[in-house]
């Protein structure tokens, strides 16, 4: 069996009084694609952070490739691979695609400026374009200001800063918080030919939407959570949608009950 990518067990998030997560087990493979469904307030949220390290857990263990982790803050996350893509996307509008898909990993001209910090443009704009083909990606020119971009456009810079960036590590996970919450029919076709080359690549992937038919389209399992618990997960060929919308409403039990 394939180690997995991320792993996530017995994990309780309580706010308050408020269990949010209760006893969640979870896991995502390289180059799988797991669809997290539920209701509002299911908990979707909740998990993506203790995934991302935003949050900590109260209870539960991080595996990432089989090793135990501990998350104070998304950065060590990100150092072991894990990257959110968060719903306001985090782009820096006045800046065109390849800054934005380098921000924070400027590329410094190498030689005698090198240690003045001078971000090397030409370079950069190389290097994005090289990204972006291989993910089979054509937006817009490179020096086009994110701020004259499509909805759906700027979701694909997202994803595709992502992607690149847990390229960087050996098989990294990607987790999505509704990336199709505000695209239209187009543009959410073109982002789930995107999710997939990624997984195609080996990156694993975690996407929360409420999105039914994107589900179907990109995931290979679902996982369901209701009222901070897990009460499905099941591979997606097969899975019958009355049972899945029973799963997400709360009146099909769950699939783990004893
Ligand atoms: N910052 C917070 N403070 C208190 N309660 C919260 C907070 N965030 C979420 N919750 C509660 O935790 C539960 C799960 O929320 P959330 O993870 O946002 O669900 P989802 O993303 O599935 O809609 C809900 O009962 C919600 O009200
Ligand atoms: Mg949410």
């Amino acid at each position: 069996m394939t180690t997995p990518a991320l792993e996530l067990s017995g994990i309780e998030m309580h706010y308050g009084f408020v269990r949010a997560l209760d006893g969640i087990d979870f896991h995502v493979k390289p180059g799988e694609v797991v669809g997290l469904l539920g209701d509002n307030g299911a908990g979707k949220s909740t998990l993506l952070k203790v995934m991302s390290g935003a949050h900590q857990p109260s209870h539960g263990s991080i595996r990432v490739q089989g090793q135990a982790q501990t998350f104070s803050a998304p950065r060590d996350a990100a150092a072991a691979g894990i990257q959110m893509v968060y719903q306001d996307l985090s782009l820096v509008d006045a800046q065109d695609i390849a800054t934005n898909l380098n921000l924070g990993q400027e590329t410094l001209r190498k030689g005698a400026l090198g240690w003045l910090g001078f971000v090397d443009r030409k370079a950069m704009r190389r290097s994005s374009e090289r990204e972006l083909d291989r993910l089979g990606v054509r937006t817009a020119p490179m020096t086009r200001p994110v701020e004259m971009l499509s909805g759906g456009q700027r979701q694909v810079v997202a994803l595709a800063r992502s992607a690149i960036r847990v390229n960087g590590e050996s098989q990294g996970v990607l987790l999505l918080d509704e990336p199709t919450a505000a695209l239209g029919y187009e543009q959410t076709k073109n982002v789930e030919g995107l999710i997939r080359r990624m997984a195609d690549q080996g990156i694993a992937i975690v996407v929360v939407t409420h999105d039914l038919p994107l589900c179907y389209e990109v995931a290979d399992r679902l996982v369901i959570l209701n009222r901070g618990r897990k009460v499905a997960d099941l591979p997606t060929a097969g899975a019958d949608r009355d049972h899945v919308v029973g799963w997400i409403t709360g009146s099909r039990p769950s699939m783990f009950a004893a």
